[in-house]
């Protein structure tokens, strides 16, 4: 049994299900464990308390779109009386230079992350939505002006993928922004609702390739846990250590969460959950069950945590994989949704699964093997293998850093 923090870090609080927005990919609308109705802002403020008195350090307030909730500053000022820190996520669309200025007076707001697809809002608005670019826009540009530590979360797929270098010479080069960080649409709750908006294998190759290109013009300033720059970086290291006949310390189980030990998540409708990437694995309710209580004694939070002792050798899908003892098995939210159990591999994140897709599509991610896709790219070949200035140690971080 792997030691349990005492309480959670942190803990993921989606405040309210409802948007002004319909994103097409958003697993929020598209997940059938949320329920459409939000809590009075006493159950959150309880909850709050809870917390604070639990010692949690720090919460992120998402949702839905958090600014939805006319009492949203009620549940923020909980978080400041109880001496814990906050992030916020939003789309923007209700940030005015006043609530940057609330915020910052709080003086315990860690960041807003602001959504953002695209540089234009053609490209943006492929998946967010008529309406939406210039609001995010708008937002970022005020927060960052404000002071407030801004971040910005692109998610990528088909549509977005060419214009990444405009995004990030826009949020980097002309906003000024730190870094911005990057995930992809992946299947949260239930995959027959994702279809037709996932990359392809040669899109998420492509998608690879330019992340990893800016990452090297970028150094240190596009950051990712999930998604193409975090899967490069992953099955980089793995393929290197194929190619060297080496294996990676660590790996060869179910290692590829790294959550469940610190964090915990609770759905709009109070329900707790081990993480916003598992919405329908219910652990309890904020109210009925005490907080500590769920984090220590819950059955299936204690089950998630013993998953990094099953070898990846045990699983049919993996027996005579040469990445079999460089693997993690990957996330536990996305083989649930795609296989219907946590605890097994998850194909999303499955190098041998990508890079046998490729080859029956003629094309090639392999460092021997720098054809097809590759070669009849204008920017040059793809090598996976040949370093393009990373180091294992950056692909070990998802496991800690987990989506
Ligand atoms: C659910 S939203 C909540 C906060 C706010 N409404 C916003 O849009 O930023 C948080 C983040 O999740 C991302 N997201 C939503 N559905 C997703 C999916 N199926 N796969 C990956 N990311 C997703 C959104 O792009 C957004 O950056
Ligand atoms: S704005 Fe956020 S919560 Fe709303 S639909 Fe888009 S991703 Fe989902
Ligand atoms: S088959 Fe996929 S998930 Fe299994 S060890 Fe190989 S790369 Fe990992
Ligand atoms: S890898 Fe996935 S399921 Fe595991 S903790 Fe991270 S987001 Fe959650």
């Amino acid at each position: 049994m792997t030691e349990v923090m005492k309480r959670p870090r942190s803990v993921d609080l989606e405040i309210t299900s409802r948007c002004d927005a319909r994103c097409r990919y958003c697993y929020c609308m598209n997940n059938e464990g949320v329920a459409y109705h939000d809590l009075p802002a006493q159950r959150w403020l309880d909850f709050l308390d809870e917390c604070g008195r639990a010692k949690v350090m720090r919460v992120c307030i998402a949702g839905g779109e958090p600014f939805m909730r006319d009492d949203l500053f009620e549940i923020i000022d909980a978080v400041v009386r109880n001496h814990m820190r906050f992030q916020i996520l939003t789309n923007g669309r209700k940030v005015t230079p006043e609530v940057a200025q609330r915020l910052k007076d709080t003086r315990r707001c860690d960041s807003v992350q602001v959504s953002l697809d695209g540089s234009a809002a053609e490209v943006h608005e492929s998946m967010r939505g008529v309406g939406s670019f210039e609001p995010a826009l708008r937002a970022i540009k005020t927060l960052h002006a404000a002071g407030l530590p801004t971040t910005v979360r692109v998610t990528v797929h088909a549509q977005n993928i060419e214009d990444l270098p405009n995004i990030a010479r826009l949020l980097l080069e002309e906003i000024g922004l730190p870094s911005f960080s990057t995930n992809s649409i992946s299947s949260l709750g239930t995959k027959a609702k994702y279809a037709g908006l996932f990359m392809t294998a040669a899109q998420r190759l492509r998608a690879m390739q330019v992340l990893a290109t800016l990452d090297a013009q970028y150094p240190g300033r596009i950051q990712a846990t999930a998604g193409p720059l975090a899967e490069f970086k992953m099955f980089h290291e793995m393929e290197f250590a194929r190619l060297r006949g080496e294996t990676i310390p660590g790996r060869g189980r179910l290692v590829g969460c790294g959550c469940f030990h610190e964090r915990l998540a609770v759905r709009a409708d109070g329900a707790y959950a081990p993480c916003v990437m598992l919405p329908q694995m219910i652990l309890g309710y904020i109210g009925q069950d005490a907080l500590l209580d769920v984090w220590r004694n819950s059955d299936a939070l204690n089950a998630l945590r013993q998953r990094i002792y099953l070898p990846l050798a045990s699983f049919a899908e993996c027996r005579g994989c040469e990445y079999l003892e460089m693997c993690t098995g990957n996330c536990a939210g996305t083989a649930l949704s795609d296989l219907g159990d946590a605890n097994r591999p998850s194909p999303e994140g499955c190098l041998r699964q990508f890079r046998d897709t490729l080859h029956t599509e003629g094309l090639s991610c392999h460092g021997t093997e720098t054809t097809g896709y590759a070669s009849t790219n204008a920017q040059g070949g793809f090598d996976m293998s040949r370093g393009m200035g990373y180091n294992a140690a950056d692909g070990a971080k998802r496991e800690e850093a987990g989506r």
